[in-house]
């Protein structure tokens, strides 16, 4: 088992707590010290509190794993796919720069860590939350619909990735800072997309009564949300406040004056690499092997994808069945099709 174990961590690179928890669920014999023990790089109050809750790690990690798989459905077709190089986190790899990608993946696995709690608090997952119990009577007598059903608790799941994610940092300088405001940026996010729906009942839907509840958006959303949050992120600076030599808060770069972020800007330290070739020091993957589109001239087309240095094509045969028709009684027949076609990757 212990073997296994050993094993099963070695293989387990990339998003690294989801990982861990989804093989963890068969083996229930190991107590949560032992677990939480062995989880390498969690913060020392990431440690504690998963030692006090070792039924919200599990959804910590999956709400983790929705951020960076949305990460990745957003940038598929650019150069900075959402991979990183470099260290080795809870939360996968990390970006060394603190870019405006960087500053994209804290914002969306902040949200996908609060979105999977209160999702799971809603489905009754997890020992101490569940629905929200202010959203419970007569909203508005005059207008005659109440609170039915279960509203998801959204600001329970925000505290509680408040608790986890915003713990790991730990250094006082100006990228906490940055980390802490995207962060937050991608929680509020979210809490803003919240829905009300309802449900009329009444004879043939007449509407006679009518009940409300709050929900979670798709996570999808979030994800275009968010995106054009990137697309429009501002770059800072730390301010220091007078003899402290701690930055003690951000402001924008190119303005005059003390101007902050709003709540929802995506901030920025540094400018993006290009994300061309495989840099250590910046955490790019490069775009070698990559797949590109040959007719393309935005970011996904070979020429900006393989940044000049060319393509390789190749060629497949698809083949497929087609023209079926059903015969009295009772099969059905089919011709083969079949098409020449190509792909291109990144030389
Ligand atoms: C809640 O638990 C059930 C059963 O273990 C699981 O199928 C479901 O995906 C969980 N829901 C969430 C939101 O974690
Ligand atoms: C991102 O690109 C790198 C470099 O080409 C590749 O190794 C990796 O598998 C890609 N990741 C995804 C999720 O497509
Ligand atoms: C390539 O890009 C063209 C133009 O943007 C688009 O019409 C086409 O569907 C793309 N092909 C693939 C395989 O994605």
């Amino acid at each position: 088992m212990i073997l296994q174990f050993r094993l099963w961590i070695l293989n387990c690179t990339f998003f690294f707590l989801s990982c861990l928890f989804r093989a963890l669920t068969s083996v229930v014999a190991l107590g949560a010290n032992i677990i939480c023990n062995k989880i390498p790089g969690l913060a020392p109050r990431q440690r504690a509190l998963c030692q006090s809750r070792p039924d919200a790690i599990i959804v910590i990690g999956e709400g983790a794993q929705l951020g960076i798989n949305e990460c990745q459905y957003q940038f598929r077709y650019s150069r900075w796919n959402c991979s990183a190089l470099g260290e080795r986190t809870v939360f996968g790899q990390e970006l060394r720069v603190g870019s405006r990608e960087a500053a994209f993946t804290y914002a969306i696995t902040a949200a996908g860590v609060a979105h999977a709690v209160t999702a799971a608090c809603s489905q009754g997952n997890l020992s101490q939350c569940g629905c929200d119990r202010d959203k419970q009577g007569y909203h508005d007598q005059e207008e005659g619909w109440k609170w039915g059903g279960c509203s998801a608790d959204v600001k329970y799941g925000v505290e509680f990735s408040r608790r986890f994610v915003d713990a790991r940092e730990i250094k006082k300088n100006a990228r906490r800072l940055m980390n802490l405001h995207n962060n937050e940026a991608g929680r509020k996010i979210l809490e803003e997309r919240m829905k009300l729906e309802c449900k009329c009942h009444g004879v043939s839907g007449s509407c006679t009564t009518k009940t409300c509840w709050i929900t979670l958006p798709k996570f999808r959303e979030i994800g275009y949300l968010l995106k054009g949050r990137y697309s429009e992120a501002v770059q800072v600076e730390p301010v220091r406040a007078s003899r402290l030599r701690q930055p003690s808060f951000l402001r924008l770069k190119l303005a005059r004056g003390y101007q902050k972020p709003t709540d929802t800007d995506l901030v920025y330290l540094e400018r993006s690499p290009n994300y061309c070739e495989e840099d250590k020091a910046t955490g790019s993957t490069g775009t070698q092997g990559r797949l590109c589109n040959g007719t393309s001239t935005s970011a996904d087309g070979c020429n900006v994808m393989c940044c000049g240095r060319g393509f390789n094509t190749h060629q497949y045969t698809k083949v497929w069945q087609c023209n079926c028709k059903f015969h009295w009684c009772c099969f059905v027949k089919c011709n083969t099709c079949s098409e020449r076609s190509e792909v291109f990757t990144c030389k």
